[in-house]
């Protein structure tokens, strides 16, 4: 499985979910927080406004609720490869009355550069293995550390031994990086050898889809930190 292939599946997987009418309801797993990033904010100080960075937002699962929460004036840059799911970020942040919160822009994580100035909060949430390879994931965990200001805060879900089950058969899944979960946690750990680590910890994960209308379980290990830069 090569990067060209990988990056294929990604997208045909992304562009599929947001144009489900199960986008559009509330209740779906896509519209609803992961508690690791609300529970985060406990870390900020939320007297002053908070500039958030959210890679690979999506249709704006953590976006929507962050620009909701936080202090007047505070800003979610919300950053992803697809134009669709951009523009669903968009319509929702229109719909929710937090548009003038949300600076959506479409881009490749990979050479993102974080131009919106320092960060009291970075979100790589079940994107950051999107990536071409471990030098890359390595340099995009190093961006966002160095985007980070004093006292400001990275949360890391990051899938890795990624596979796929069907048939009774075990296969590497279609992905753009075979990343270990051995290679990710040593890499965040060197990356962010000096904060705070707020929570650690490794979980598997399964669920099924479909594809070409047949059904396969994609399983993986979660990486899961909260990691907190020194206060100078
Ligand atoms: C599994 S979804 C996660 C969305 C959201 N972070 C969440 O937790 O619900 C992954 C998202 O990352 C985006 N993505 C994948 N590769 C990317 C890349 N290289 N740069 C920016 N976004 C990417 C996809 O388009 C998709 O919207």
């Amino acid at each position: 499985m090569g990067f060209d292939e990988g990056r294929a599946e990604t997208i045909r997987y992304h562009e599929e979910l947001y144009s489900a009418p199960e986008a559009h309801d509330p209740d779906a797993w896509l519209n609803q927080p992961a508690p690791i990033v609300m529970g985060a904010l406990q870390h900020l100080d939320r007297t002053r406004p908070v500039r958030v960075y959210d890679l690979g937002a999506g249709s704006g699962r953590h976006t929507i609720p962050l620009a909701r929460t936080l202090p007047s004036g505070s800003r979610v840059v919300a950053v992803d490869l697809l134009d669709t799911a951009v523009q669903s970020l968009k319509e929702r942040a229109a719909r929710e009355s937090v548009a003038d919160v949300v600076i959506p822009v479409v881009a490749d994580q990979e050479g993102y550069r974080f131009d919106r100035g320092p960060a009291d909060l970075v979100l790589g949430v079940s994107t950051l293995e999107h990536v071409s390879s471990v030098e890359a994931f390595r340099d995009l965990l190093a961006r966002m550390r160095d985007a980070t200001a004093p006292g400001g805060v990275v949360v890391l879900v990051i899938a890795t031994d990624r596979h796929e089950v069907a048939d009774g058969e075990t296969r590497p899944a279609q992905a753009e990086l075979a990343l270990t979960t051995e290679e990710a946690v040593r890499i965040v750990d060197e990356v962010y050898a000096d904060w705070t680590e707020h929570r650690r910890d490794e979980s598997p994960f399964g669920v099924t889809e479909e594809r070409d209308g047949r059904s396969y379980e994609l399983r993986s290990v979660n990486v899961r930190r909260v990691l907190q830069r020194p206060h100078e």
